[in-house]
């Protein structure tokens, strides 16, 4: 079939609602659709990729209560079908109204459509009218003991049944997944045949990919194949303090100082008094992330991937350094930390892209010890933890302290656990605007006196209109508008 693309203007900016995407959950409850899509999220708007669930549920939850008891959900309720029929249907207005004004790129309908004719209904007015993509997921589990412990780990305390005694709400759920049973449509390769869908068995033990194009549904097929839902735990941990660290210079291949020894050590024999289930430890390629995981009994495996960001011609440079020699780019990472990319190195967005290798192994992975650097680690933990772009760069990995994650329902718990080795702090917190303006100002103005000294005499008058003018908001270097005196 052709189908005509749409094609919007907004802020001087063209937009094809066919680069726009509707992912829609399919599957009985408890089979882990909101977990996906919470999942699936996290990691397309890790990667980059702008995400956002809309649960049908919440918008049922907004209307009645009658959710609490398993009548609602029978097929013979009209008023409920009515309901529920509404629901979807506000969901995905508003998640169409996301994509086409708050440059949204995937909306990802979480929702059990189960029938046909829910699907049929989406794809109506999702491909046909609005023009954005399709892609279905459907989750298929017929795993009693796995459903009835999914059921208790997040639906006897979830929104439905908060307050209820934890048998009732247990039955009621079980009644819940009947009435879904009685007119559930799995996705059929020849009555659903031009729909774009994968299909995952038992948590991945199977799955079938049907009709998907593209960049953005190639990395969720192979994302969602990738993940698992065994109990494991993550630990990272930065090297050991290094020389360079003691000197508060920057990158480099150091070996660690004497606190930086003393904390492998003590790292060892943590570790592997905790006798870890087939832990792996993977360290990155320079020199002080090996000697740390030196003496850890476990295999252990190199990841250039996991080097520190290459800060180019900053390399081993200390912060005060780059400040004085490089006053506008200190100034400029400042005000952008995520996106700005070191003169000849790399920038966080850089290190993320380079990173997504990693947290693909990570995902397939059981119980791992990743022995890494601060600029990397605040990259992982910002795709465990879901952190916005701003948080990332300024995520705290403190020396000489071991990160624990542990994934729970639909996310992580993170512990941390400092060995109490003395070592330095490499932390910058994140400066103030006027911070940032004012280092800005002396860089411009020491640029200036430095070009023409005849010009230095003039600067006392000078600098007082700039900081006057640096005091409003409305700052901006292109648009500087300095009154040089007259020489
Ligand atoms: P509902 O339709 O009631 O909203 P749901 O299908 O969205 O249910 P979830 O709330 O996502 O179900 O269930 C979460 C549980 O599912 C977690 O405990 C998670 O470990 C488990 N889980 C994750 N992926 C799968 C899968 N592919 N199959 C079965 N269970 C899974
Ligand atoms: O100071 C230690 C270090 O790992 C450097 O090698 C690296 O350039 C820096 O931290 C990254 O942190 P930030 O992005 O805050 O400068």
């Amino acid at each position: 079939m052709i189908r005509l693309r749409r094609v919007s203007y907004r802020d001087g900016t063209i937009t094809d609602s066919r680069s726009k995407h509707v992912v829609v959950m399919v599957g009985l409850p408890a089979r882990g659709k909101t977990y996906m899509a919470k999942k699936l999220t996290r990691y397309l708007n890790w990667i980059g990729i702008k995400t956002k669930v809309f649960n049908n549920g919440d918008y049922v939850r907004k209307l009645t209560t009658q959710v609490r008891n398993h009548n609602f959900f029978r097929s013979d309720n009209e008023e409920a079908l009515k309901v529920r029929r509404k629901c979807a249907l506000d969901a995905i207005a508003d998640a169409a109204m996301w994509l086409e004004n708050e440059e949204g790129q995937v909306a990802v309908f979480d929702a059990t459509n189960t029938t046909r004719d829910r699907r049929r209904m989406i794809q109506q007015l999702v491909e046909i009218q609005l023009q954005f993509r399709l892609f279905f997921i459907e989750s298929i589990c017929d795993d009693e003991t796995l459903v009835q412990s999914n059921i208790k780990e997040v639906k006897l305390n979830g929104p439905d049944y908060r307050g209820m005694n934890p048998e009732d709400a247990l039955n009621d759920f079980l009644q819940r997944i009947r009435h879904y049973e009685e007119n559930y449509e799995p996705l059929d390769e020849h009555l659903e045949q031009n729909l774009s869908y994968m299909k995952i068995y038992n948590t991945g033990e199977k799955v079938l990919v049907h009709k998907h194009s593209g960049h953005v549904q190639a990395k969720i097929v192979y994302y969602l194949m990738n993940i698992h839902i065994s109990k494991r735990t993550i630990y990272f941990t930065r090297h050991g303090e290094s020389v360079l660290n003691q000197r508060g210079r920057i990158g480099g291949d150091a070996p660690l100082s004497c606190r930086g020894r003393e904390y492998a050590r003590k790292l060892a024999s943590y570790i592997n008094e905790q006798n870890i289930d087939n832990l792996r430890v993977w360290t990155s390629w320079l020199q002080r992330t090996i000697q740390t995981a030196s003496e850890i009994d476990a295999p252990q495996e190199r990841w250039k991937a996991l080097n520190e960001i290459d800060a180019g011609i900053c390399e081993e440079m200390s912060y005060a350094e780059i400040k004085e020699k490089h006053p506008e780019e200190f100034a400029t990472r400042d005000k952008n930390k995520f996106s700005y990319r070191y003169h000849r190195g790399e920038s966080y967005e850089d290190l993320v892209a380079r990173l997504e290798p990693v947290i693909m192994e990570l995902e397939r992975e059981n119980n791992v010890l990743v022995v890494a650097h601060q600029a990397v680690l605040r990259c992982l933990l910002a795709y465990f933890l879901d952190k916005t772009v701003d948080e990332l760069p300024y995520i705290e990995v403190p020396l000489h302290t071991i990160i624990q994650l542990t994934p729970v329902a639909y996310g992580c718990e993170m512990e941390y656990l400092n060995l109490n080795v003395p070592c330095v702090n490499t932390h910058r917190c994140k400066p103030d605007a006027k911070a940032c303006r004012d280092t800005m100002l002396s860089g411009l103005l020491q640029k200036s006196k430095d070009a023409n000294p005849r010009l230095s005499a003039c600067m006392e008058e000078c600098e007082q209109q700039c900081r006057d003018r640096l005091q409003s908001d409305s700052f901006d270097k292109s648009n500087f508008g300095l009154e040089i005196p007259h020489l």
